[in-house]
């Protein structure tokens, strides 16, 4: 297998605009192990994907055992690793900018633009694993910096995903109040404020480094119509009946299939009735070599309940919390994403659209 970059390959390198996306300064050693870093995954998910893809489709049974599933798993395990851990991982990068980082975070916000709560205990399933890998995950004071240090690019770094999503969901229609469900640091809240220029949108999250991160990045524009709040997802405290629409970007694979279904509990309390709720997530795909990747990726991204979202019965789930019109559609988060055969290694995003009856 040549370890050569195939000059077909239809992923473009990346390397300015992902270093210039982390927004954490670099010396000059720490900038080349993050280029090198990027580098190998592009080659990870694009040729060796595909030659994977090949190979394992030849030999259905034998798809695990394949030297070049090995060499994939392997890479997609420690390239994640190296991209936060060690002497020149974004975890190492933030801390040595902590002073930076943290002499800007007490800048006077509009009241109303942030609400913490120092009281929030978050969920166990939350705490009990770094997840994507990422040491400390979100809870660290830090770790919405290194977040969003880290899905600059790759396999969830598609650019234009969460405005695609927004504009699909909002489409022409007149929507007053969103709520978005795990809204991180702001990039699925600040797409729908966009495409829905006359409504108010809520954010909430239960990480406050990820609140306050998403409101300090809010343009002023913005600032008197989105609003972000540290709460739980599923216990939001929020009112009932007071949304037309509510979603979530890339929330319920993070949640064990109980937390899933008390949040479609939840959300069907917030709408009014008509509402709708939206939700941009990974299902299992139907293709048995992407669906081997698919559960290895669960595995290997430390992301433990990737798969229970797939064991749930999203119709009954709905209907039973008093949804009607269930649609689960792909989503193509660029141009050609949908390929058969696919170009590049991605998660299986869908859409899960229904209506509060
Ligand atoms: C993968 S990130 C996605 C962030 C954002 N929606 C985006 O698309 O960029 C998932 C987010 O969900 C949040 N989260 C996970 N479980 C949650 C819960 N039970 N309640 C609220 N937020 C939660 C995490 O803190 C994290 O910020």
């Amino acid at each position: 297998m040549s370890m050569h970059r195939d000059p077909a390959a239809p992923i473009a390198p990346r390397d300015k605009r992902e270093e210039a996306a982390t927004r954490l300064p670099m010396d000059v050693d720490t900038a080349a192990h993050q280029r090198f870093v990027a580098a190998a995954r592009r080659y990870w998910r694009g040729p060796l994907f595909r030659a994977l893809h090949a190979q394992a489709s030849a030999a259905p049974d034998a798809g695990r055992e394949l030297v070049t599933h090995r060499y994939f798993a392997w890479l997609e395990r420690h390239l994640q690793r190296m991209k936060y851990s060690g002497p020149h991982g974004l975890v190492a990068i933030a801390e040595r900018d902590r002073e930076t980082l943290t002499r800007s975070a007490p800048k006077a916000l509009p009241p109303g633009l942030l609400t913490l709560d120092p009281a929030l205990v978050p969920p166990m399933y939350y705490t009990a694993c770094d997840i994507h890998q990422q040491p400390g995950g979100l809870l660290a004071d830090l770790g919405a910096h290194v977040y969003r240090a880290g899905v600059s690019g790759g396999v969830v770094g598609a650019e234009a995903l969460h405005e695609r999503f927004a504009v699909r969901v909002v489409g022409s229609r007149s929507v007053e109040r969103i709520l978005d469900l795990g809204c991180g640091f702001g990039r699925s809240t600040l797409a729908f404020a966009r495409a829905a220029p006359q409504a108010h949108v809520d954010g909430i999250d239960v990480a406050a480094s990820c609140v306050t991160l998403a409101a300090r990045e809010t343009p002023p524009a913005l600032h008197d119509r989105v609003a972000f709040r540290q709460a739980e997802a599923t216990t939001s405290g929020l009112p009932s009946g007071a949304y037309d629409l509510v979603t979530s970007t890339m929330l319920l694979h993070e949640m064990p299939e109980a937390a899933v279904r008390a949040l479609v509990a939840e959300t069907a309390r917030l709408l009014r009735p008509g509402g709708r709720v939206a939700h941009l997530d990974f299902l299992p795909p139907a293709d048995p070599v992407l669906r081997l990747l698919f559960e290895g990726h669960a595995r290997r991204n430390n992301e433990p309940y990737l798969l229970d979202h797939g064991r749930i019965d999203i119709d009954r789930t709905y209907a039973d919390a008093g949804f009607t019109r269930v649609d689960v559609t792909p989503f193509d988060e660029e141009d050609g994403a949908l390929d058969v055969p696919p170009r590049a290694w991605r998660l299986p995003w869908h859409m899960i659209v229904a209506q509060k009856s």
